[in-house]
């Protein structure tokens, strides 16, 4: 018998958890034939099953919602067998091993699917849960609301979009590139966050228009475009010069950033030391002054900045071509929102991982170790072998980041 009647009431669910009374589990279930398609379902063992998942996997899959960490749980009975099910359940470390289905699930999510230890009997009860959810009862007590994407411009001229459903990440691309840089580790990140982007502007498709304007000030554009509201607590992700925008936001914005993630940062008044730059931007400078923008787009490409192996290549070759505009805009175009952002670091108040690449610029690597020291609460997470554009070339080492503190 259940000693807790499982209910969709949040009031409910968090009671319980609070007195845990857990729910009656039978060690006989563990020697109960798995169900197949068209079994009888035994409630109690499926309720039990029901309780059980709200517990130990609903933060990663829901049934009827593909927007989460993990797998849409919906039909799996069907497209899976039951003693494969169990074996995922039990033992995914291995299966994750030596299984090639759940690899392929493996690239495909990124994240590993946790173990949750479960004896025999409550696989069994789980399983009852999934075959009862398949056989079209049940299951939708689980469904919540999908969020559709948005899209749009803000009345500034800038180009966003959101997607996904739960705490909210946002992000902001580099120099002369747009918000495809986050093609990769979007979906893989709107499973379980409701994601912001934009394109900065003079890039993407966002507008040239000048006039005072700040970073800070577009990003406070972006973010009541795409209906964020002021007291959600924002995961800021920069790449770059983005990491430098995020860094700004953060010192005047204070209160509204939770947590920040500075991949391969560079940072307005970080001056690099000679040497710590290799010296590849005088064919830059002098097709600069060329004014021609093919041979501009040459030379940026050439950068080392943008290296990523030949199968992303032409993706970041057009990405680079097509974010050239801000070379024949002014440059005294920005107002600097925050003077000296090095020498503030200390009033950071939201707690920082810095991602690097072993093979980034030295100048890069540098700036990376003072602001892991000048940041009163930052980490390194260190991307043994990655270059600069990180959320191309390791998409999943960010998404950790991103993810990791939980
Ligand atoms: C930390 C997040 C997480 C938790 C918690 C979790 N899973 Fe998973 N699960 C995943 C991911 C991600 C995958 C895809 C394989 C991978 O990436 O490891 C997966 C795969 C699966 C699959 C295979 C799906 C398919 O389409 O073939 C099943 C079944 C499954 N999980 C069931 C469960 C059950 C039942 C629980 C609770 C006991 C659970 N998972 C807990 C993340 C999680």
């Amino acid at each position: 018998m259940l000693l807790l009647r499982l209910s969709t009431g949040l009031a409910a669910l968090l009671a319980a958890a609070a007195c845990d009374p857990g729910v009656d589990i039978d060690p006989a279930w563990a020697d109960a034939p798995l169900p197949s398609p068209g079994d009888p379902v035994d409630d109690e063992v499926a309720d039990a099953g029901a309780w059980l998942f709200r517990r130990n996997c609903a933060a990663c899959h829901h049934i009827g919602d593909s927007s989460m960490l993990g797998p849409d749980l919906a039909g799996v009975t069907r497209r899976r067998s039951a003693p494969w099910i169990a074996a995922m359940i039990r033992n995914p470390d291995s299966m994750l091993v030596a299984d090639s289905i759940a690899q392929r699930l493996l690239a495909e999510y990124q994240v590993p699917m946790a173990n949750r230890r479960l004896d025999g009997a409550r696989v069994r009860a789980l399983l009852e849960f999934l075959h009862r959810a398949d056989a079209g009862e049940g299951g939708g007590a689980l469904q919540p609301a999908a969020t559709a994407d948005t899209s749009g411009v803000t009345p500034s001229g800038l180009a966003w979009r959101r997607s996904g459903r739960g705490p909210l990440v946002v992000l902001v691309h580099g120099t002369n590139l747009d918000r495809a840089v986050w093609s990769r580790l979007r979906p893989a990140l709107a499973r379980s966050r409701t994601v912001v982007e934009y394109d900065l502007r003079t890039h993407g498709g966002s507008s040239d228009t000048l006039g005072p304007w700040s970073e800070v000030g577009d990003l406070d554009d972006v973010l009541s475009a795409a209906g964020v509201a002021s007291d959600d607590p924002i995961t800021l992700v920069g790449l770059s010069a983005g990491a430098g925008i995020a860094l700004e936001f953060a010192l005047t914005r204070s209160s509204r950033v939770e947590r920040l993630v500075l991949v391969s940062p560079s940072v307005r008044g970080f001056a690099p030391r000679p040497g710590e730059v290799p010296d590849v931007f005088g064919g830059v400078r002098d097709a600069l002054e060329g004014g021609d923008s093919t041979a501009i787009g040459d030379a940026m490409v050439a950068l080392p900045t943008f290296e990523v192996g030949d199968a992303d290549r032409p993706d970041v070759d057009a990405m680079v071509r097509r974010n050239l505009r801000l070379f024949a805009i002014d440059p005294t175009w920005a107002i600097p929102a925050v003077p000296a952002p090095l020498e503030r670091l200390g009033e950071v108040a939201a707690p920082a991982i810095v991602v690097v690449g072993t093979l980034d610029f030295p100048a890069t690597r540098r700036l990376a170790d003072e602001l892991v020291a000048g940041l009163p609460s930052a980490r390194a997470q260190v991307v043994d072998g990655g270059r600069h554009l990180l959320p191309i070339t390791d998409h999943a080492a960010v998404l950790e980041a991103i993810l990791g503190s939980e």
